[in-house]
């Protein structure tokens, strides 16, 4: 006789469904910016799709194909971003207390799962990117005539912020920070790290999401103020 599904009586079923509805939204989204390869600056301000900017002449197509893959792996690759797509998309399992799809496990010990034992390189890559970030948020007070605090920038300034504390909750780096030592007595720089990272690695999952939707956002003002549908609110 085949086993029930699960005997769960709660919505157990939207967490997944709403993921698999972000994801794919976030995933077009994304894409479409990357191929289009325009509107993507405005003043100063500059996409966070597009950051940093590596305008070759020998590359064919859109400038953002040479950078995404970076977040694109670090996200992927990601502990948090793993258990929920595993969920949602794969239904292995779906749920707590919810039977799973399939009969047979593997892990991640095959093509392509293996490959998320990359994220940690991920993760390395992913500071020079965090680092253009930085530098476009400051930027973007810069107008040709001088200082100026635009509402763009503000948003920069705020997903760069978000972005930051996505990083720095990584599980990989928390491991790295002090995770692999047996005796922080002697080490007050590595445990301040540690207990920093550990402090916000409680909620890397919050930061995951937050940090996806503002980096959509910050491109969607900038992109709105690049075609003239919206002005720049120009607050100093
Ligand atoms: Fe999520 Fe490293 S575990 S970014």
């Amino acid at each position: 006789m085949n086993q029930p599904l699960t005997e769960r009586r709660d919505a157990w079923w939207v967490e997944p469904l709403v993921t698999v509805v972000v994801l794919v939204a976030f995933g077009v989204y994304a894409f479409w910016v990357a191929l289009i390869n325009r509107d993507f600056a405005f003043g100063p301000y500059l996409s966070p799709f597009y950051s940093p900017h590596l305008d070759l002449a020998w590359w064919p197509f859109s400038p953002a194909f040479l950078i995404l893959w970076v977040p694109l792996g670090f996200r992927l690759t990601c502990y948090y971003y793993r258990r929920s797509y595993y969920r949602a998309f794969f239904w292995d399992p779906p749920a707590c207390a919810v039977g799973e799809m399939r009969r047979s496990y593997r892990g991640e010990r095959s093509f392509p799962f293996v490959l998320n034992n990359l994220h940690r390189y991920f993760w390395y890559l992913s500071l020079p990117v965090l680092a253009f970030l930085w530098y476009d948020a400051i930027k973007a007070f810069f107008w040709e005539d001088g200082f100026h605090v635009g509402l763009g920038a503000l948003i920069l300034v705020v997903n760069v912020v978000l972005l930051s504390y996505y990083t720095f909750s990584c599980h990989a780096w928390r491991h790295l920070a002090g995770g692999c030592l047996d005796c922080m007595s002697g080490r007050p720089v590595r445990y301040g790290l540690w207990r920093w990272t550990s402090r916000i690695n409680a909620r890397h999952g919050y930061w995951a999401w937050v940090s996806m939707v503002s980096v959509a956002l910050a491109d969607a003002y900038i992109r709105l103020c690049a075609t003239g549908a919206i002005a720049d609110l120009r607050l100093f």
